[in-house]
């Protein structure tokens, strides 16, 4: 079989032990762009200089370059070489100019990696490795440099010219040509590159810093899509001014843009002073944005924001150390997510995503640490690992050193490492010296793949009166790592009297030791256990509490995240148990959303996460072999006795929570997903009228929560009111690309058992192209994460998304290997899917061809070690 490290074929792997210093700097860097769709002219001149003691040429990386012009210190040079796409020159001093100039054609870049072009704009992506796309230069986040950059473009086609930093000069051409230089003083690495070109119009605003600066604020998108803008702009301003407040950060340009593109390969991204977002985590009006849509607006503007420090001011050394700038983003993102609404909700959240996404990367063929050792392609690492995990790893840290000392580790990594390209290592290193606490064990986080198992067990002893915690931790062996070290894990855990309800003891405990023995005095009576509260940490924790013990902390627990999560391993509890001794009994579960849905002291928000069954996927994670039907079958009966049995609930919760006047707030948000829970409930429990009610709500919807979550609800069952809403969804949003991403999406997740004949009709449907990668996740990604529809006995649902990879590869690879993971999981499954999913990951190695992006990812997900 093809294995990643020993096929002839096999594109060089790239090792963090590897790393050397650059061998040449470059202080500063003139960029000359004259544009055109199909014909631009880069021309490039910067200053070498040689870093160290050595006689090694001159490198610089390219990527589907060819020079068409190459001087050094003035002098035409044809002395030069081509190696691996890289332009090769030898230099004799220490200092040097070099001048290159390359064509491009953006129109047939459909990579979207360089400069390309996007609904007649002209736009760069340059993370990680797209920079040498666009010219010759050393093309690694450790050479940083200020850049000088000059635009000429057709003023009727390209009117507004952007780039980095401040705009020192504008002015006309002849031949209806017009020109802007920008400059950007602050010294960054390639990636962080940036131009816009096009028609474009902004919403404008500004924002007063800290200290008393004014910053123009520019959000940037076609004429029609500026009323869209708005809620983005306000995300941008409570993102400024959060960075003060709780990181003491203070923006410092006198501009920060924002471009919106239709054609992007990622959610958006933080170049310096003009981040380019993919407009859907821009445009938002309550018509054709669901509660879902604004949240992550605000989240990502946040983001990207966020890392003008952590990613811009101190970035990576080399892309080994990703994580430093995204892991710690993602936690700034987050905690100011959680203050801009429910904390408690937003911490569900994310957990739930950590577990749908990370957790099963984790246990899978393409495991790898927070910090990866090696690689074939970057592009690849952009993964849960880096991103949610990274997110995590910094929690815990947080929650160890405490929000002061925390503070204070962050203030002297920005302090001690501004301007600098620099290790995950050096940020521990900074929160070490800030906190005076000893992190040598904490740095496992950073080097040990796999996620944490804790096994508990509580005991009690009535004469003693005295309770006995045993806990027992252990990772598990992951791809070229075995027999691992016990790790800090902080755990949050309280004691509770089941009789009186009482908290009795809360505490913070840190494991260190394979095992750790912990006693409580002064019990008389049996307590019941919340553990690993707020989810202190990202581990695995198993235990076997009672159905009665869960039940009682589902209603009594006083952190929420630990009601939500006794709920859950109640209701997977039940489903596990059903799906292996097909013992059936839904009381526990039935009784405990009684509950739930009938305590006031709660709000509507927390109580739909609560009562939400888990997801098939979640169920299937916890079997030895994943049974996607079986799961579905029990899955649906139980949410059908909860739809039944409570069924008066639902429809009480359905009206009074009755559609009011579109608002984005966290009451009115958390209103719309308690009615639309309760109208999926409804569903389940076959209610005659639940078609009429969907389709009624679907009609008289304000906004695209109500609108989508009934169309959703119709698109799984048999009713005839579900092809009509269909096809009124689609000619009603024809002429947005955003909602129609929708429409594609909710046919893809439908649960009926001809979703894949429906993704075969969508996928030759006139709106259906390879080349927009929003569309392309909308029906391929959507479908592949549908666990029944997807993973159908006789392998089609494979077959389907491996046809896409395959198509879309020579397109655009970045994009073709995330979908690539849902095919690994074969470990998972029965003996016949394991050979159904192997087939089509050997067939698309087979490729002639495939993309390094591709290759890595299949034959990862096909090793058996
Ligand atoms: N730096 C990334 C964008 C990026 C990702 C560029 C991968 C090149 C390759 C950006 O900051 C980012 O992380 N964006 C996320 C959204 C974020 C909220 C997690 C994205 O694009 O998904
Ligand atoms: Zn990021």
């Amino acid at each position: 079989m093809l294995d990643a490290q020993t096929s002839p074929a096999a594109p060089p792997v790239i090792r963090r032990e590897d790393y050397r210093p650059p061998d040449w700097l470059v202080p500063s860097v003139a960029l000359d762009f004259k544009l055109s769709a199909e014909r631009t002219r880069v021309h490039a001149r910067f200053q070498v200089v040689r870093n160290g003691d050595h006689d090694r040429p001159l490198r610089l990386d390219g990527d589907e370059l060819e020079p068409v012009a190459v001087r050094t210190d003035g002098k035409a040079r044809v002395d030069w070489t081509m190696d691996d796409g890289a332009l090769v020159i030898a230099l004799e001093g220490d200092s040097h100019w070099v001048e290159t100039e390359v064509e491009l054609n953006p129109a047939a870049n459909t990579k979207l990696m360089g400069l390309y072009a996007s609904s007649g704009l002209l736009c760069t992506q340059c993370e990680a490795e797209g920079f040498r796309r666009i010219t010759f230069f050393p093309d690694r986040p450790d050479v940083l440099s200020r850049y000088h950059v000059r635009m000429e473009a057709d003023r009727s086609a390209y009117p507004v010219l952007l780039s980095n930093g401040d705009l020192v000069g504008t002015g006309e051409l002849d031949s209806g040509s017009h020109w802007a230089e920008w400059h950007d003083p602050f010294p960054k690495p390639a990636y962080l590159f940036a131009l816009v070109a096009g028609d474009l119009h902004a919403n404008r605003d500004s924002f007063v810093t800290m200290s008393g600066r004014k910053v123009d604020l520019g959000i940037w998108v076609t004429e029609r899509d500026l009323p869209k803008t708005a809620h983005a702009m306000a995300a941008l301003k409570a993102s400024m001014r959060w960075d003060e407040e709780v990181y003491g950060r203070e923006y410092d340009l006198g501009i920060f843009n924002i471009v919106a593109v239709d054609d992007f390969n990622f959610g958006a991204m933080e170049n310096k002073g003009l981040n380019i977002f993919n407009s859907r985590y821009i445009l938002a009006d309550p018509d054709t944005a669901t509660d879902l849509d604004y949240d992550g607006i605000l989240g990502v503007v946040a983001h990207e924001y966020f890392h003008n420090w952590s990613g811009d001011r101190v970035t990576c050394r080399d892309w080994f150390q990703l994580s430093l700038k995204e892991g710690f983003t993602v936690f700034r993102d987050q905690c100011f997510s959680a203050d801009q609404g429910s904390a408690a909700v937003r911490r569900i959240e994310d957990v739930r995503m950590l577990r749908a996404s990370q957790f099963q990367e984790d246990a899978g063929p393409l495991a790898h640490p927070v910090r990866p050792e090696s690689y074939i392609e970057i592009s690849n690492f952009y993964t849960a690992t880096v991103y949610n995990k990274g997110a995590e790893v910094i929690r815990v840290l947080h929650t160890l050193l405490g929000p002061e000392k925390f503070r204070a580790g962050s203030d002297l990594y920005f302090e001690r490492h501004d301007g600098q390209a620099v290790t995950c290592e050096d940020f521990v290193l900074a929160m070490e010296d800030a906190s005076g606490i000893d992190l040598s064990q904490f740095r496992l986080w950073y080097s040990q793949a796999g996620t944490p198992h804790v096994k508990f067990a509580l005991s009690h002893d009535p004469a003693g009166c005295e309770a006995v915690l045993r806990l027992e931790q252990s990772v598990p062996d992951t791809p070229g790592q075995m027999n691992k070290l016990p790790m800090t894990i902080p755990l949050r855990l309280a004691l509770f009297d089941p009789e009186t309800g009482d908290c009795e003891v809360e505490r913070l405990e840190i494991l260190t030791e394979q095992t750790t023995e912990i006693r409580f005095p002064g019990l008389a009576k049996r307590p019941v256990i919340s553990i690993n509260r707020g989810f202190s940490a990202p581990i695995i924790v198993e235990g076997d509490r009672s159905a009665t013990d869960l039940a009682f902390l589902s209603a009594n627990d006083d952190d929420p995240f630990g009601r939500y999560e006794a709920m859950q391993q109640l209701m997977l509890d039940t489903l596990v148990g059903t799906l292996s001794n097909h013992k059936v009994d839904h009381a526990a579960v039935v009784d405990a959303v009684r509950k739930t849905m009938t305590n006031n002291a709660l709000d509507a928000a927390f109580i739909a996460e609560a009562v939400l069954l888990p997801s098939e996927a979640f169920v299937g994670d916890q079997m030895l072999v994943v049974d996607p039907d079986a799961i579905k079958t029990e899955r649906d009966s139980l949410r059908h006795a909860l739809g039944s049995e409570l069924e008066a609930l639902w429809r009480a919760a359905y009206s009074a929570h009755a559609a009011e006047p579109f608002e984005y707030s966290p009451q009115a948000k958390g209103s719309r997903r308690l009615r639309n829970i309760s109208l999926g409930y409804l569903a389940a429990s076959a209610a005659a009228d639940f078609a009429g009610l969907a389709f009624r709500q679907f009609e008289a919807a304000d906004n695209m929560t109500d609108r989508l979550a009934a169309l959703g609800t119709l698109a799984n069952s048999d009713a005839d009111e579900r092809v009509a809403a269909l096809d009124i969804f689609y000619h009603r949003y024809r002429d947005n690309p955003l909602v129609i991403d929708k429409w594609f999406t909710t046919q893809a997740l439908s649960t009926r058992m001809d979703t894949i004949q429906a993704v075969h009709e969508l996928r030759i449907h006139p709106d259906f192209t390879l080349h927009n990668p929003n569309r392309v996740r909308a029906l391929a990604g959507a479908f592949s994460v549908n666990q029944q529809q997807f993973n159908l006995g006789d392998g089609s649902g494979y077959r389907f998304l491996a046809d896409i990879i395959l198509e879309l590869d020579p397109i655009n690879p970045q994009t073709a290997a995330k979908l690539l993971p849902p095919l690994g999981r074969w470990r998972r499954f029965d003996g016949k899917r394991q050979a159904l999913m192997i087939a089509e990951l050997e067939r698309i190695v087979r490729q002639s061809g495939l993309s390094k992006d591709v290759f890595e990812q299949a034959t990862k997900s096909l090793s058996r070690d």
